[in-house]
């Protein structure tokens, strides 16, 4: 992974070779990006937290396949098939609960697998050989379009969850939202997903105020919720995760909305350390609390929260703020990356074919025949 500076700042660029990655651990601080030429950089970069967020995870990954593809250099669609077999493992093992890495994956898989089952061993090499380059030209089509309608579907979703709000508050009504982790433009090709809503009621002359959750241990939503607010103006203030309930007593938090790593059939819910407290204080405060994800995002294969597997991060994550190191290191620490929130804390899930309401199943359902 080569460090080059960038001035414009985006998520990920892709240039037809090669994917470039703001580096996500800097900011706000710095705006670096790191170039990604092996399907090794790309599951180290999503490993290592230079790009973070589900749907943000999945487009890496469906470039990381791309790129794969483009490293193989023989001409038996055999060997290519096992190279890739190899390849599309080292990406899904980057990180284990965002269910977009393996959608993506499975999906650039689907793409490819038709076109390698077309090929026997009696073809002939150069025609095994135009194959491969059909199917490396094909990959590159499929993640482009892949990070195309990312930002479609946020957009999509976005205009649904401003659709719920509107009913819920009536269009004369300012409210003032608190959100959790990142789920903006940097968790996803762009616009974003809670952060997406967020911006269109903004954009529709309906938000007071964010308070964002700086989001222990990462501080995603410090860094780089607040930066994207911060960019566009829209009003914001930042509070450490243990003052939610404080504001949410007050009165002075009318709707939660976060993103989610996945949701099961059921509509229990992954997402960042933390979501699961502000769930069971939404409802304490009868304050609507509402997932806002892509249908990438839910699982049907999972059936509840407890299938989910929950990622452990490393512990100089807790012992440290910002490098600077806050506890001896002999203190023992545990540092889960997310928790579940069941389905019946959750009053909707936003989604870009719809919102989806209780009873969960049924209409999760629902949303995959559409
Ligand atoms: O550990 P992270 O930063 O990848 O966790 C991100 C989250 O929990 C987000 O809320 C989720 O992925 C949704 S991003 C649109």
């Amino acid at each position: 992974m080569a460090r080059i500076a960038d001035s414009k700042v985006k998520t990920m660029i892709w240039d037809g070779s090669k994917l470039k990655l703001i580096d996500q651990r800097k900011l706000p601080f710095e705006k670096i990006y790191i170039k990604c030429e092996t399907a090794e950089d790309i599951a180290l970069a999503i490993k290592d937290m230079v790009v973070r967020g589900a749907p943000a995870i999945g487009v890496t990954a469906s470039y990381g396949v791309a790129i794969a593809a483009n490293e193989f250099k023989g001409n038996s669609i055999s060997d290519f098939d096992s190279f890739m077999e190899e390849k599309t493992c080292l990406l899904a093992e980057a990180r284990p609960t965002a269910v977009n890495l393996f959608w993506a994956i499975e999906k650039m898989k689907k793409a490819y697998k038709g076109l390698v089952s077309g090929v026997s061993g009696k073809t002939t090499p150069a025609g095994q050989k135009n194959a491969i380059e059909k199917i490396k030209k094909l990959l590159i089509k499929e993640a482009e379009d892949m990070e195309i309608q990312d930002v479609k579907i946020n957009k999509g979703l976005s205009a649904n969850g401003l659709g719920l709000i509107k009913q819920l508050s009536g269009l004369s009504l300012k409210l003032t939202v608190l959100t959790h982790c990142n789920a903006g433009a940097l968790a996803t090709a762009g616009y974003g997903t809670a952060l997406g809503v967020i911006r269109s009621l903004n954009a529709a002359g309906l938000l007071q105020n964010v308070i964002v959750d700086e989001t222990r241990p990462y501080m995603q939503g410090a860094r780089l919720t607040a930066w994207e607010l911060a960019q566009e103006k829209i009003p914001y203030f930042v509070i450490s995760d243990n003052m939610a309930g404080y504001f949410m007593d007050r009165g002075d938090v009318d709707i939660i909305i976060t993103g989610a790593d996945r949701v099961a059939a059921n509509g229990d819910t992954a997402n960042k350390i933390g979501t699961l407290s502000l769930s069971i204080l939404a409802k304490y405060y009868n304050i609507p609390f509402y997932i806002a994800a892509p249908v990438s995002t839910i699982d049907i294969n999972t059936p509840d929260g407890k299938s989910i597997i929950i990622e452990q991060r490393p512990h100089e994550e807790i012992k440290k703020i910002a490098g600077c190191r806050i506890m001896p290191d002999y203190m023992p620490v545990s540092n889960p990356s997310f928790d579940v929130t069941p389905n019946e804390n959750i009053s909707a899930i936003i989604t870009e074919k719809g919102n989806i309401f209780a009873p969960f199943e049924k209409n999760i359902q629902k949303i995959f025949k559409l």
